[in-house]
């Protein structure tokens, strides 16, 4: 049995210590944060800590906490030589504290607090100074039944913006559309099995492959209508035409 201490109540710890206890090969000792967690996402029997020197001995402490103070909260720990990770897409391995064994569990997922979400669908992508502490952070994902990646500080860094692209980008695309829906009473439920079909259709042909419309088919006369359309939207126009101009370049 692993024994797992996590750090960080927000929307990754939260989600973290629901998936850790609720597994049979995982322990979680105990649950850190600075202030006192929200009795309604509290979890059954969890040991609540608020204090780094209430810390106990656990095989793995996960810090989950914002990005800006995972450096800070690694520096404080009172302990050394046990293994810590954080959660982060951006942060590098080195910029823990190197007084314990330093490594990366990185959920690759967007996650809310009150959203239900099977660990199944959250890749992690695991890093470490050394082999064993990367075997046990293999399992660790194995036994919350996430697929498990090994990928290293540089690697996540670009896996981090990859996922800006097709999350957050994707996200004000979908903004943009609901917004010009709108606008002309439409309602944004008729644009739902497109948004799930351009989503599905990448799990079988890849996204230059599954790319459709007027700019991959030069169609100027149907390009020249939209922007026409966006006169009063200056900057969906202007990104309209950059897109464009992408896509083209993409397939020319
Ligand atoms: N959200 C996502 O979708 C997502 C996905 C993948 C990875 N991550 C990564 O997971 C980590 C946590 O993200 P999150 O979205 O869960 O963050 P969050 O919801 O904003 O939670 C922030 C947590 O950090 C704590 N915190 C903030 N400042 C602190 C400080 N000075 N000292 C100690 N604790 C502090 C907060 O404590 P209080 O409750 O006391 O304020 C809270 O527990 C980040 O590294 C993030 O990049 C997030």
């Amino acid at each position: 049995m692993i024994s797992v201490v996590v750090l960080g109540a927000g929307h990754v710890g939260t989600h973290l210590c629901k998936a850790i206890s609720t597994s049979e090969q995982l322990k979680l000792v105990q649950w850190y944060n600075r202030s006192i967690i929200d009795h309604s996402l509290s979890i059954q029997d969890v040991n609540q800590v608020h204090n780094l020197n209430d810390l106990v001995d656990a095989d793995v402490y996960i810090i989950a906490v914002s990005d800006g103070h995972v450096e800070k909260l690694s520096n404080q720990l009172p302990f050394k030589n046990r293994l810590v990770v954080h959660t982060s897409g951006s942060v590098p391995m080195r910029h823990l504290n190197n007084k314990n064994r330093r490594g990366v569990f990185y959920p690759l997922q967007t996650f809310s607090k009150t959203a239900t979400l099977d660990f199944k669908d959250v890749p992690i992508c695991v890093e470490s100074t050394n082999k064993d502490d990367r075997y046990l952070l293999k399992t660790l994902a194995e036994h919350l039944g996430s697929p498990v990646y090994a990928i290293n500080s540089e690697q996540r860094q670009a896996l981090h913006l990859s996922a800006v692209f097709v999350n957050n980008f994707t996200n004000q695309l979908y903004r943009i559309a609901h917004e010009l829906s709108d606008e002309k009473n439409l309602d944004f439920e008729i644009l739902k099995p497109l948004i799930s079909e351009t989503a599905k259709k990448i799990n079988h042909i890849s996204p230059y492959m599954a790319q459709t419309g007027p700019a991959k088919r030069r169609d100027q006369k149907t390009i020249r209508t939209h922007l026409k359309l966006l006169e009063n939207h200056p900057n969906y126009k202007k990104l309209y035409e950059q897109i464009t101009t992408l896509i083209q370049k993409t397939h020319g």
